[in-house]
């Protein structure tokens, strides 16, 4: 893994927003993986301060998710879906139809996890996939487990990971669903390229369990060694030993 250390948030957020922008203008039509959570409102603000209106065209750029709330869609202020209209793709000009999402109201889950995949691979796999990583070691909604799925699943939260949500529902974790669709461990290795983002002391242990411990089921984002291109970005806070 590739290790790159910045001062802070900001300027790690403005750096990988630099980078991406540059990813797009080498190939307009990039399909990115994109993550949402507290580490990432930098990143996108950057990249809404980096689109000016003549600047970089996501006209062509199309996205997917890692992840989305059972129970909650595009209608609803709390879903995934919403944050990432708010905080991204309204702001750069991504086309509605370019966006993959997990439609946590979908009536038959498991048939929606299966249309996921498949939009993916019919849109030609991920390019660059963007990750942020829970202080437990998750990756999207792959928490800690015996055992973890390879392909886009029903999964259930851990206590952690909802109070981690809490904002998003005034901070109520009572509001926060149990239940999530999420991205893979295989739908994520997948991807042609993968940066993770890491901010905070919180997130210090994590990070260097993932870089140099064993890869388990009990840390998820450990499966990114077996990968041949990631770059782990971290503040100094986060930066391992
Ligand atoms: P956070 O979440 O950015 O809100 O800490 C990261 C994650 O759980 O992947």
């Amino acid at each position: 893994m590739n290790i790159q250390r910045f001062t802070d948030g900001r300027a790690l957020s403005q750096d990988l927003a630099r980078r991406i922008l540059a990813a797009i203008d080498r190939q307009p039509g990039l399909v990115l993986g994109l993550p949402t959570g507290r580490t990432p409102l930098p990143l996108y603000a950057a990249l809404r301060e980096q689109t000016p209106p003549a600047g970089t065209d996501w006209s062509a750029v199309r996205t997917f998710n890692l992840d989305e709330f059972v129970g909650l869609g595009a209608s609803d202020q709390e879903s995934y879906r919403a944050y990432m209209e708010r905080e991204l793709f309204a702001a750069v000009g991504v086309d509605p139809t370019h966006v993959g999402f997990l439609d946590g109201r979908a009536a038959d889950p498991d048939a929606e996890c299966g249309r996921y995949e498949e939009a993916i691979a019919a849109a030609g796999g991920i390019d660059l996939m963007i990750l942020g990583i829970g202080a437990n070691g998750h990756i999207g909604f792959n928490e800690p487990a015996p055992g973890l799925h390879a392909r886009t699943h029903r999964a259930r939260l851990q206590p952690g990971t909802r109070a981690a949500n809490a904002a998003l529902f005034g901070g109520d974790i009572s509001r926060v669903p149990d239940e999530a669709l999420s991205m893979g461990m295989a739908t994520i290795l997948r991807a042609r390229s993968v940066i993770l983002m890491a901010t905070g002391a919180g997130k210090a242990a994590a990070v260097d369990a993932m870089i140099r411990g064993p890869i388990t089921t009990m840390l998820p984002a450990s499966f990114l060694q077996l990968h041949p291109d990631v770059t782990v970005m971290v503040d100094l806070a986060a930066s391992p030993r």
